[in-house]
């Protein structure tokens, strides 16, 4: 564990030092040189050179990680020497993708990698250790992401390192154990460090001239969680510092890829058509044919036209941050944004006003924004869809948000030549949480559309009979036999599918669950290495063999070798066969494959009728139920775990009912004078309302000036602002020139504007002052909203 540790420190030292070539060493892209590159894209024909050295060099390990693993799992077959004929003339190539789902995909991803890691404990005696380091590529998209980035951006730390370091109890890599939203109240140097570092990082950004948005905000957050370790939470680590990491560039871990989609101009949504893009250490860019090329990674951000930069030696260096990807790949603030009622674009709003410039003149603040497009005026697209490529900038958000939710196409081109690709399923498909293997169907069926032309993947049945037969519960391997895929585009990898379902802990936690205790976290890790060995092989003392089988097949079909008699057992027992298992009632059920968003609720199934938040003092809990019309606060005591359910709703008056001590309140009465006071991430704001002298006042920052009346002070992390309602100016101060603020606004009070009588609160409180799981169930998407900003890696 003191390894760990020290490894950590080597780590972040090492990290300063690759930094060190990083013309500004922030958040905020610099300006440089373009090293004689006159042309930053290529047309995605092949691999580049670089992956394929990387291949090479990759591959050179995996050889003899292969090899013992393939060795130990075939070692109880009556004749294993397959093996030995598999190697002598090739490799098999293997890959991990680790599906969406917030952190119940975070977790159940990081136990099947774990399950497939020599390095767990268990792993090489009841698991299938090995394997993992025997992998050439892994790709994340959501809580995908936040697994697979975690792993890279901690010099590929493995998931019993991240346990251990849980069980020694000090703040570990997802350490999410308090609620975020205790960030709210939370005045520790820790949590104001964070929240000043990640205000100065998005002005820095800003200043240096680009585009800044809620998505950054998003994504420099969910970096405290996932690269705890690093200075300000990997802010600084850039995708195309990987190249030379040592771990990587001697192809001593998998190349991860991180998918991400893009929306045009004028959408709001991606869907199964949208086109994917691929962010690699070297490389951003889509096969699919609206883009059709790659740029390098190092110099996104350069203006360019048709790849050539439009000033010669004006590169970009520095855009390509490890928690700008992570956001981007599990970006969710579109989604809140636009699928959210009014309620939620008033929160997002409101957290603009926040985070970001106020002068900022963005037309997004709800996607990352790659801007300028690398892709300008690019002549590589194929067909008539030039609208991506005419951009100025690109819209990117969360790769599953099209209904793939396994992060497939990376690993099933036909230029990576994978034989095997597992893939995890926690896919929220079903009212109670688990998956019906949509995302199989659709990844399936888009490969039919014209902007899947150029994928194949193997033929799957429609959800219902995934669920009849049980696919979805059990892991299934697809695409079997080569010879019945000839019709598709080419030849596929065998696809080892691995849906969530329950072995020793009921692992189907909603997608928006924020906290996670330590025992919860291992409990799901745990539950992930159960559902990869179909429960550490007590299920199927086989398993082990038969995964093996599935990692030789391809090799096998392409070598005309004898197939073991324990393989075509295993084939018989794991292959879906073509079977088609409807419902008799349900004959007619047409197998239009499930495209709705798998990742968030629907927003009409959701209950988006109320925010609920909650916030308790000692025993005293109150809750808050925001409607587009109304507030109410309640106080009630919950000794018991009371429920928002259990409240009055109802009410329009602001109210603490059963409140021992009046400093609970919110409100307090001095004559007719009313105050209220709103508390949120380092604010304490009061607002006195009819007041017609200030100094009836008592404790705060509301005071009187001379004839004017209402004055309200307004502090915030950085910023104290002074507004006289009813004087002829509002005066603005920035309390402190230190790089901790944003400029202040004059709107900024707007929001805490009292109407009605009763407090609108802060759409910024309602989000951070929530405090989950003490005694109140929150509802609705605020949770979402809290997900995307409080929170912490999410998707
Ligand atoms: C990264 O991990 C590798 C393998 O464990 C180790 O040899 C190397 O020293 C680590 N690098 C740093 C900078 O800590
Ligand atoms: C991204 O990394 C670069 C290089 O280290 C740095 O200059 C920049 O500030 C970082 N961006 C953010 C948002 O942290
Ligand atoms: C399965 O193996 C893992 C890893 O060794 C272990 O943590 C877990 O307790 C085992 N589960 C069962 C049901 O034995
Ligand atoms: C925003 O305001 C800052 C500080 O006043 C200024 O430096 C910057 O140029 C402004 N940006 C825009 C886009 O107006
Ligand atoms: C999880 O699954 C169990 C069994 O299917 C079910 O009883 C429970 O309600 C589910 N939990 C959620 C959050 O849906
Ligand atoms: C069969 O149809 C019924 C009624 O439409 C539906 O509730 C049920 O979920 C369907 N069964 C399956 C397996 O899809
Ligand atoms: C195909 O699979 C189904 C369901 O698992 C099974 O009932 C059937 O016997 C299998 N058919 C063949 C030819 O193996
Ligand atoms: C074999 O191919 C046919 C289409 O030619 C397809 O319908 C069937 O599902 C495939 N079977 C398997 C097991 O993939
Ligand atoms: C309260 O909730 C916790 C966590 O959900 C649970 O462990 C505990 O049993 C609950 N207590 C009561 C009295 O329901
Ligand atoms: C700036 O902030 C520091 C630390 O928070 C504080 O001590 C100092 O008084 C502030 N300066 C001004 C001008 O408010």
């Amino acid at each position: 564990m003191q390894l760990q540790n020290l490894a950590i420190v080597a780590f972040l030292s090492y990290l300063a030092s690759v930094n060190a070539w990083s013309p500004t060493d922030s958040y905020a892209p610099a300006q440089g040189s373009c090293n004689g590159n006159t042309n930053l894209v290529r047309e995605a024909s092949g691999l580049s050179t670089a992956e394929t050295e990387w291949l090479a060099k990759r591959e050179s390990n995996t050889k003899v990680a292969l090899k013992k693993f393939l060795d130990r799992a075939t070692s109880k077959f009556s004749d294993n020497s397959i093996v030995e004929k598999i190697f002598s003339s090739s490799t098999p190539r293997a890959g991990y993708a680790s599906c969406g789902g917030g952190y119940r995909g975070t977790f159940i991803d990081a136990g099947i990698a774990a399950a497939m890691d020599e390095r767990t404990v268990g792993a090489n005696e009841h698991g299938l250790g090995g394997l993992l380091q025997g992998m050439s590529y892994m790709t994340g998209l959501s809580g995908g992401t936040m697994f697979t980035s975690t792993l890279l951006f901690n010099n590929w730390t493995s998931v019993q390192d991240i346990v251990d370091q849980m069980n020694d109890g000090d703040h570990s890599i997802w350490d999410i154990s308090e609620s975020p939203l205790a960030l709210a109240t939370a005045t520790d140097t820790t949590t104001q460090k964070m929240f000043g570092s990640i205000l100065s990082s998005i002005r820095e950004k800003y200043e240096a001239g680009f585009d800044v948005t809620l998505a950054d905000v998003y994504g420099l957050f969910t970096g405290y969680y996932l690269y705890p370790s690093l200075p300000g939470g990997g802010a600084t680590y850039l995708w195309s510092d990987v190249q030379d990491m040592d771990t990587f560039k001697n192809g001593e871990m998998p190349m991860i890829i991180e998918l991400t989609s893009a929306e045009k101009t004028d959408e709001t949504a991606v869907s199964l058509g949208s086109t994917g893009f691929e962010v690699t250490p070297f490389e951003f860019g889509s096969w699919d044919p609206t883009i059709n090329a790659f740029t390098d990674m190092k110099y996104l951000g350069t203006e360019v036209s048709n790849g050539v930069p439009t000033n010669e030696d004006q590169c970009v260096t520095g855009f390509d941050n490890a928690s700008f990807f992570s956001g981007a790949s599990s970006n969710i603030v579109n989604y809140i944004y636009y699928q959210g009622n009014a309620m939620y674009r008033s929160a997002v709003t409101t957290l603009k006003s926040k985070f970001l410039p106020s002068n900022s003149t963005v037309d997004r603040i709800d996607v990352n924004i790659i801007r300028p497009n690398p892709f300008k005026d690019t002549q590589y697209f194929e067909g008539s869809d030039n609208a991506l490529v005419d951009m100025e900038g690109l819209y990117m958000v969360d790769g599953g948000f099209g209904g793939q939710n396994i992060p497939f196409t990376p690993l099933m081109r036909k230029e990576r030549n994978l034989d095997v690709v597992f893939a995890s399923d926690t896919t929220f498909n079903t009212a109670d949480v688990w998956p019906t293997g949509s995302s199989l169907v659709n990844t399936y069926t888009r490969q039919f559309m014209e902007i899947g032309k150029t994928d194949a993947f193997p033929y799957v049945p429609d959800t219902e009979t995934m669920v009849n037969l049980g696919i979805n519960k059990n892991p299934t391997f697809f695409g079997c036999d080569s010879s019945n895929l000839t019709d598709l585009a080419y030849v596929p990898p065998l696809v080892v599918y691995l849906p969530n379902r329950a072995y020793s802990f009921n692992s189907n936690i909603t997608t928006w669950t924020l906290t996670y205790t330590k025992e919860e976290r291992l409990a799901m890790i745990q539950n992930g290495f159960e559902i990869a060995t179909r429960n550490n092989f007590t299920d199927d003392p086989d398993f082990l063999g038969c995964v093996g089988c599935a990692v030789m097949r391809r090799k096998q079909e392409q070598l005309g070798l004898e197939w073991p008699s324990e393989c075509e057992q295993c084939f018989q027992r794991y292959c879906w066969n073509g079977t088609i298992a409807h419902d008799s009632r349900n004959a007619s059920t047409d197998s239009t494959p499930d495209t709705k968003n798998d990742v968030l609720p629907d927003a009409n199934a959701a209950d988006v009728s109320s925010i609920v938040a909650a916030q308790c003092i000692d025993d005293n809990c109150f809750s808050t139920i925001h409607t587009a019309t109304s507030t109410t606060v309640t106080c009630h005591e919950c000794e018991e775990n009371k429920t928002a359910q259990t409240a009055s709703f109802t009410t329009t008056t602001v109210e603490c009912e059963e409140c021992e001590e009046a400093e609970y309140a919110t409100t307090a009465t001095n004559g007719n004078h009313k105050y209220t006071t709103v508390t949120s991430l380092s604010t304490t704001t009061e607002i006195c309302e009819e007041c017609e002298e200030a100094e009836a006042q008592a404790t705060a920052s509301t005071k009187a000036n001379g004839n004017h009346v209402n004055t309200k002070t307004v502090t915030s992390l950085s910023t104290t602002t002074e507004i006289c309602e009813e004087c002829e100016q509002t005066q603005a101060t920035v309390a402190n020139g230190s790089n901790n603020g944003v400029k202040s606004s004059l709107s900024i009070p707007t929001m805490l504007q009292v109407t009605t009588g009763i407090p609108t609160y802060s759409a910024m409180s309602v989000v951070l002052n929530e405090n989950i799981g003490n005694c109140i169930e929150l509802k609705g998407f605020i949770t979402v909203v809290a997900l995307a900003f409080a929170a912490v890696g999410i998707f």
